[in-house]
C-alpha cells in the first residue's frame, strides 16, 4: 500500500501534484511519500510488538538524511555499511546503541569510528574481521559486541546479484564453521561474541527459504547454548520483498514473516534485530521523468525519456520490473503498444522498462517508475555528466527538496586540473 494516486486526473504523492513539483524542479526527480514510509516502518514494528524487537532500517535501500530522521522519529534503530552510512545515521538523530554495522569489508578505521561512537554491534563476515575488530577495539581497552554473519547456504530465490545466503556468496561465514569460531572468540580479547546474524538475500517474496533459514538459526542458537555461550541477540537480517508487478509477485505479509520468526525463535531469550530496507522504503517512492520523443525503429517502438539507468539502473542491473504510470490520468486509458521506455545515456542497457504497453505519449508528458524509494536514487550516478537525480519529500499537503540537483558549476568544480595542464 502507498500514498501515490490520481486525484482530479493527475498522479499525486499525498496531498501534493507530481505535475507542480515537476514545474518547480524539474525533471527527473525522486519523491518519497512520509505516510507511506511511516505506514511500512509501522507494519513491520506491529508485526514484532509483543517482542523484545530492534527494526534497524537497512540504511543502504535509501539513505537520504529526511527519510532516515522520518524513520527514526517512528522509532526505528539503523542498519549501516559503512562509516559514511554511520554518519548519516547519527546526523539524523538515531542514538548509537540502535545502530548496528555489516559488511565484508570493514577497514580498522571504520570500525575504530563505530566503537567511539558505542554502537549496539557488528555483524562480522570472517574470522580475519573478527581478529582486526578485536585489535582495534582492544588497543582502545574497549569490547566490541558482535554476531558472527551466518551463511546457511540457502537458496532464498530471487535474483542472483541479490542473493547472499549461498555457500557460492561472499558473505558471512560457513554454517558448520560457526560454532568453532564463537569458541575461538571467546579467547579475543576486544570481543564480545553476544548475537548470531544471518541474512539470505533481497527481494524475497517466498517464506520457505526464510523458515529454512530460521531453522538452522535455532539449531546453532541452541548448540551455542550448550557449549556455554550466553546469546543476547539473534539478528535476522532484512530481505522480505515489495510487490513491484501488481497482482503477480505478492511477498508474504509482515505479519507472516513474523509469525515465521516467532515459531522458529519463540522461547529463545534473545532481543530479535531486523534490517529491512525494501520493505520501508521500496513503495514509497517514484521517479519522475519527462517523454523528450516517441520514436519508431525498423521493429520497435521507443519512448525516449529524461531519465536514464544513471539515475535508476535496477531495470539494467538486476532485470527489475517498475510499474510505469504516466502522471495524466487521461494517458491511462488510451490505446496501448508495447515500447522500450529509454534514457538519454549512450548504452544499450540504459532502460527503465522493455516491451512495456503503454499509450503514446508527447512531448513533455510525464510519467511515474513505481517502487523505486528503494535502491533507486542510491545507486544513482552522474554518469555521461548527468546531474545527479535530485530527491523531494512529501508530507500530507508540504514537500521539500531533500537533495538538491547539483548545478553544471557544482560538478566542474569537483575536479582539479594538475599543474602542468
Ligand atoms: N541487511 C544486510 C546485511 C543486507 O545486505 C541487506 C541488503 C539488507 C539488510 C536489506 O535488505 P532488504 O530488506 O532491503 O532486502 N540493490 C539491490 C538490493 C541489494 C541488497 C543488498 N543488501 C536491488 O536494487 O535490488
Amino acid at each position: 500500500m502507498h500514498h501515490f494516486a490520481y486525484k482530479g486526473g493527475v498522479l499525486y504523492a499525498e496531498g501534493v501534484s507530481l505535475g507542480e513539483i515537476a514545474g518547480a524542479v524539474g525533471t527527473p526527480f525522486y519523491c518519497y511519500s512520509t505516510a507511506t514510509l511511516k505506514r511500512h516502518y509501522t507494519v513491520f514494528a506491529n508485526a514484532f510488538a509483543g517482542s523484545d524487537a530492534l527494526v534497524c532500517y537497512s540504511v543502504k535501500a535509501n539513505s537520504n538524511l529526511a527519510v532516515l530522521k522520518t524513520l527514526g522519529a517512528q522509532g526505528s534503530g539503523m542498519d549501516v555499511v559503512s562509516e559514511g552510512e554511520l554518519r548519516r545515521a547519527r546526523a539524523a538523530g538515531i542514538a548509537a546503541e540502535r545502530i548496528v554495522f555489516s559488511g565484508v569489508g570493514k577497514t580498522r578505521s571504520e570500525m575504530a569510528y563505530a566503537l567511539d561512537e558505542g554502537i549496539y554491534a557488528f555483524n562480522v563476515e570472517s574470522e580475519a574481521e573478527a581478529h582486526a575488530l578485536s585489535d582495534v577495539a582492544a588497543a582502545k581497552g574497549a569490547r566490541a559486541r558482535i554476531a558472527f554473519r551466518v551463511n546457511p547456504d540457502i537458496d532464498p530465490k530471487t535474483h542472483k546479484k541479490i542473493s547472499t545466503g549461498k555457500a557460492e556468496d561472499k558473505f558471512g561465514v560457513p554454517f558448520d564453521r560457526a560454532r568453532g569460531l564463537y569458541k575461538e572468540a571467546s579467547g579475543l580479547p576486544g570481543i564480545k561474541a553476544c548475537g548470531i546474524h544471518m541474512h539470505i538475500g533481497s527481494q524475497i517474496t517466498d517464506l520457505q527459504p526464510f523458515a529454512d533459514a530460521l531453522e538452522l538459526l535455532r539449531a546453532l542458537a541452541d548448540q551455542l547454548h550448550d557449549d556455554g555461550h550466553s546469546l543476547e541477540f539473534v539478528n535476522f537480517g532484512g530481505g522480505l520483498g515489495v510487490p513491484y508487478r501488481g497482482d503477480d509477485d505478492i511477498p508474504p505479509h509482515p505479519d507472516d514473516y513474523a509469525n515465521a520468526v516467532r515459531c522458529a525463535l519463540a522461547d529463545l531469550d534473545c532481543k530479535l534485530v531486523f534490517e529491512p530496507g525494501r520493505v520501508i522504503a521500496g513503495n514509497a517512492g517514484v521517479l519522475v521523468a519527462r517523454v523528450l520523443y516517441e520514436k519508431h525503429g525498423a521493429n520497435r517502438r521507443f519512448t525516449v525519456v529524461d531519465a536514464g539507468m544513471n539515475d535508476l539502473i535496477r531495470p539494467t542491473l538486476y532485470d527489475a520490473w517498475h510499474e510505469i504510470w504516466p502522471v495524466d490520468e487521461k494517458l491511462r486509458g488510451a490505446p496501448a503498444t508495447p515500447t522500450d521506455v529509454v534514457g538519454p545515456v549512450c548504452e544499450t542497457g540504459d532502460y527503465l522498462a522493455l516491451e512495456r504497453a503503454l499509450p503514446e505519449f508527447g512531448e513533455g508528458d510525464l510519467i511515474a517508475v513505481l517502487t523505486a524509494g528503494a535502491y533507486g536514487a542510491v545507486q544513482s550516478s552522474s554518469y555521461n555528466t548527468r546531474p545527479l537525480v535530485p530527491e523531494v519529500l512529501v508530507n500530507g499537503d508540504a514537500w521539500a527538496v531533500v537533495r538538491p540537483r547539483p548545478t553544471y558549476d557544482d560538478m566542474l568544480a569537483l575536479d582539479r586540473l594538475p599543474e602542468w595542464l
